[in-house]
């Protein structure tokens, strides 16, 4: 039976604290394997290019800037309902509004720094894991 996968990004902020293996472990406890990953520092144009759904959003520039100023962990995750089990395990884009052991939570500082990023639906992972991984697809076959 296919199997859902969903794109994770570790974010500048979480690079810098060090902690992708412990959010790395969160993925694995919770059954998600990782199914590919690349540490990238993104371009403005590759960085304006994922978030092309928010080009027209206030905080849309200063997104693309944090976005690019470090490396980023990008990583392809499989499991069941993965695109909302990892959505569970970030917790909300405002770490002051995240739920406690979250990631967000634990180790966003900010709204704007908030440690990750996740695909928010099936379609969206399937355009997110093509943007990085172009050999993947948003289903295991
Ligand atoms: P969004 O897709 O709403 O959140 P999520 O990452 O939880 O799917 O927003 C994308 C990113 O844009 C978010 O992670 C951080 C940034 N952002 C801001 O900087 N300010 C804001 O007010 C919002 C809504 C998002």
């Amino acid at each position: 039976m296919a199997i859902e996968r969903t794109l994770s990004i570790i974010k500048p902020d979480a690079v810098a604290k060090n902690v992708i293996g412990q959010i790395y472990s969160r993925f694995e406890t919770a059954g998600l394997k990782i199914v590919a990953a690349r540490m990238v520092q993104l371009s403005r144009a590759e960085a304006e290019g994922f978030y092309a759904v928010h080009s027209a959003r206030p905080f849309f520039n200063d997104l693309v800037t944090f976005m690019i100023s470090g490396p980023v962990m990008v990583s392809a995750l499989e499991g069941d309902n993965a695109v909302l089990a990892h959505r569970d395990l970030m917790g909300a884009t405002d770490p002051k509004k995240a739920e406690k052991g979250t990631i967000r939570a634990d180790f966003a500082d900010s709204i704007d720094a908030n440690a990750v990023h996740g695909s928010d639906a099936v379609e969206a992972a399937a355009i997110e894991i093509a943007y990085f991984f172009p050999a993947l697809s948003v289903y295991s076959r």
